[in-house]
């Protein structure tokens, strides 16, 4: 089921989504959370620092578990998503580093690290899980085609992915990586919420395809459409074609 809040600009859907976060922060045990890299949940990260800061909101015992990774990226890339992370929320607040999990991109076997990673996200519950879209409806990095019964797997990026993230790599998709270890659809269906930001006219197909499209794989994220508590925070234009 989708709660959809629309907003003007990126810094209220930020604020909005933040409400959502903070109310399971505040809840009556403490949270797993499900994290994701790219542009749209920075603003929500930046609210989190802020609360950390102003209002002393701790993640000493809270675990996190990240969406993705690129594959062939070391851990200290400037592009990999544990470089993200770190630079955007991690270093700001709290939480121990033993605490964080992120796919690994770099190892010797990266299915089996897929395997373990799997594993050890199924020892807990996400209780919200924060989601971007990819402009062919992608979630995490499962892209179009990708089965709903997936669990974190390896997946080539498509070219519409990869030319959208040319702009972390100098605008230069020959640095992209053309693959990556992802959560699956249904280890993301698991968590308990789920916060979709979407800001953007290059998302409103793609949010239109979540939303009100048939589920199919052909749109990943309209699997969303079969969870029952999606908060779904758009600016006008990604919510243009609804
Ligand atoms: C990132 C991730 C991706 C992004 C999506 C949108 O961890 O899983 O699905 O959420 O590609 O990226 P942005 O927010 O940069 O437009």
């Amino acid at each position: 089921m989708f709660h959809v809040t629309i907003k003007d600009t990126y810094d209220e859907v930020s604020k909005e989504a933040f409400k959502i976060m903070k109310s399971v922060l505040n809840g009556d045990h403490t949270p797993v959370l499900g994290l994701a890299t790219g542009s749209s949940p920075v603003g929500l990260y930046q609210e989190m620092i802020k609360d950390h800061k102003e209002n002393g909101t701790s993640y000493k015992d809270i675990l996190t578990f990240n969406l993705d990774e690129y594959i062939g990226l070391p851990r200290d890339h400037r592009e990999s998503y544990w470089t993200f992370m770190h630079q955007n929320l991690f270093n700001y607040i709290d939480i121990p580093d033993e605490n964080v999990h992120v796919p690994l991109g770099c190892g010797e076997d990266p299915e089996a690290d897929c395997r373990a990673y799997e594993d050890e996200l199924s020892r807990h519950i996400v209780d919200v899980q924060v989601l971007g879209i990819g402009s062919d409806g992608h979630i995490a990095f499962n892209e179009p085609g990708c089965p709903f019964d997936s669990l974190t797997h390896l997946m080539d990026l498509t070219e519409q992915t990869r030319r959208d993230n040319a702009r972390f790599f100098d605008g230069d998709i020959t640095q992209v990586p053309t693959k990556a270890a992802t959560m699956g659809l249904a280890s993301i269906m698991r968590a308990r919420k789920i916060i979709m930001i979407a800001t953007g006219e290059n998302k409103a197909d793609a949010i239109k395809g979540m939303m009100k499209g048939p589920m199919t794989v052909d749109c990943p994220a309209s699997i969303l459409q079969a969870h029952p508590e999606v908060y779904v925070f758009l600016d006008k234009a990604a919510a243009s074609k609804l």
